[in-house]
C-alpha cells in the first residue's frame, strides 16, 4: 500500500494552544471525582466547590433522584426523536404547563439547553430585515443567535440605557427591533437594568427579551426570576430560563405568549433537529419546581450565604466589582495572575475558577466564586481564610 505523505492540515492549533501556555493562560479541564456539591473532590483533591452553577444544591437532591430514576424505570432512558416528530411524551408537556404557571406566562417550550434556547429563539423571531439591540455583555448564546438571525447588531455600552435609547432612536420606526439583555451578568453577578430597559422597548415599539439563567431559582418569588423580582411581567415579551444551574439538571425554555411558544414550535430549530429531553431529566426539573414552591427556604438560605461571602471578600480587601446576586467575581486584571490565584487556591482546597479573555475582556480577568444555598459557614470562611493567604502571598490584597 502506497504511503500518504499528509501534511496535518489543523497544526495551526497546535500553534495556537502553545500561544495560550506561553500566555499563562491554557486551562487544562479540572475533573471531578465526585458528585457535583459544595464540598467535593476535584482532580482527587478535597475541595470547597466554589465553581458550579448549583445555586440551590439540586443537583444531589434526593427527591430528585427518586423522580428520575421512577422515570427512568417507568419510560426508558431516551425518546429516540426530536419533539416535532416522535418525541414529545405527555411529561414534556406537563413541565411546559408547569413552567408556564411558575412564570405566570401563557406558555413555554422547553429546549436542550438555556444556550440552544437563546440561540434558536433569537434566530427564529428575527430576520436579516431586522435589528437587535443587545448590551455589550450579553451571554454568547445571544450573540451567536444574533449572528444566526442575521439581522443588523447594534451592541449598547453594559447597562446604558441612554446609549440604547440613541440607536433606537436613529431607527426607522416601521422596523422590527429586539432589545435584549441578561437578567443576570453571568461574569459579574449584576443585573440588567430591566425597569428602563422595558419603558424604552415600550417607547420605540420593540420586542423586549430577558436571560434569566442566572436569575432562575435565584431572584423573584420563589426563584421565579428577575423579570418577577422588578415586577416586569406583562412588559417582558420572551423570558428565558436555564434547568441547568439551581433547577439542577439540564435544559433551557422560553417563557411568552402561546403565539410566541407554536411559532418556536414551527421555527426553532433545535427544537426541530435535536432530540428531546430524556424523561429522567424531565421529571427531576418538575420535581425541582415543586420544591422552589414547597421550601422556598432553600433560596433564603442561598442568600444568607451570599451575604456572608461577600462581606468577607470584600473585608480582606478583594475587588468583588459590581455584583448584586450570589455570583462574585474576585477581580484581578491580568489574565495569568488570575490563573495564578485559581491554581493557588486549588492547592489551599478551594476550587474556584479562573477567567480570562476572551470570556472577560483583557484587563478585567477574575477569579469567580458561586456560593451555594448548601455550603455551611464553616467551608465558607475556610474558603475566605484560603483567599487571604493566597491573595496576601500574589500581592493582589
Ligand atoms: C447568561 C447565560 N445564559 C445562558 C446560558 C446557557 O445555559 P445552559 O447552560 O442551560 O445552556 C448560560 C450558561 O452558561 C448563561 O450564563
Amino acid at each position: 500500500m502506497a504511503t500518504i505523505n499528509r501534511v496535518d492540515p489543523l497544526a495551526y492549533l497546535a500553534v495556537e494552544i502553545d500561544a495560550l501556555k506561553t500566555q499563562g493562560v491554557y486551562r487544562q479541564l479540572r475533573v471531578l471525582d465526585d458528585e457535583q456539591r459544595a464540598h467535593t473532590v476535584v482532580d482527587g483533591r478535597s475541595t470547597i466547590n466554589l465553581s458550579s452553577n448549583n445555586y440551590l444544591g439540586l443537583t444531589t437532591h434526593p427527591r430528585l433522584r427518586e423522580k428520575a430514576i421512577e422515570a427512568i424505570n417507568r419510560f426508558g432512558v431516551g425518546t429516540g426523536s426530536v419533539r416535532t416528530i416522535a418525541g414529545t411524551m405527555a411529561m414534556h408537556i406537563e413541565l411546559e404547563r408547569r413552567l408556564a404557571e411558575f412564570k405566570q406566562t401563557e406558555a413555554v417550550v422547553v429546549f436542550q439547553s438555556g444556550f440552544t434556547a437563546n440561540a434558536g429563539t433569537v434566530s427564529a423571531v428575527l430576520s436579516k430585515e431586522d435589528v437587535i439591540i443587545s448590551d455589550a455583555l450579553n451571554h454568547a448564546s445571544i450573540i451567536d443567535g444574533c449572528r444566526l438571525s442575521r439581522a443588523a447588531i447594534k451592541v449598547f455600552p453594559h447597562k446604558d440605557v441612554d446609549a440604547a435609547r440613541d440607536i433606537l432612536r436613529d431607527l426607522m420606526p416601521g422596523q422590527r427591533k429586539l432589545l435584549i439583555t441578561d437578567g443576570v451578568f453571568s461574569m459579574d453577578g449584576d443585573l440588567g437594568p430591566l425597569p428602563a430597559l422595558c419603558e424604552l422597548a415600550e417607547e420605540y415599539g420593540a420586542i423586549m427579551m430577558v436571560d434569566d439563567a442566572h436569575a432562575s431559582g435565584v431572584f423573584g418569588r420563589n426563584g421565579r426570576g428577575t423579570v418577577d423580582h422588578f415586577g416586569m411581567h406583562e412588559r417582558v415579551d420572551i423570558q428565558v430560563g436555564t434547568l441547568s444551574k439551581a433547577i439542577g439538571a439540564l435544559g433551557g425554555y422560553v417563557a411568552g405568549s402561546r403565539a410566541l411558544i407554536e411559532f418556536l414550535h414551527h421555527r426553532a430549530r433545535p427544537f426541530l433537529f435535536s432530540t428531546s429531553h430524556p424523561p429522567s431529566v424531565v421529571a427531576t426539573c418538575m420535581a425541582a419546581i415543586d420544591l422552589l414552591l414547597e421550601e422556598p427556604q432553600i433560596i433564603d438560605r442561598l442568600w444568607d450565604n451570599t451575604r456572608f461571602f461577600k462581606a468577607g471578600l470584600s473585608a480582606l480587601g478583594f475587588n468583588t466589582g459590581i455584583s448584586e446576586s450570589p455570583i462574585t467575581p474576585v477581580i484581578v486584571g491580568d489574565g495569568a495572575l488570575a490563573m495564578k490565584l485559581s491554581d493557588r487556591l486549588f492547592d489551599e482546597g478551594v476550587f474556584a475558577q479562573g477567567i480570562a479573555f476572551p470570556t472577560v475582556a483583557r484587563d478585567a480577568a477574575r477569579v469567580r466564586t458561586i456560593v451555594t444555598a448548601t455550603h455551611t459557614k464553616d467551608e465558607l470562611q475556610f474558603a475566605l481564610d484560603a483567599f487571604g493567604k493566597v491573595g496576601r502571598e500574589l500581592e493582589i490584597i
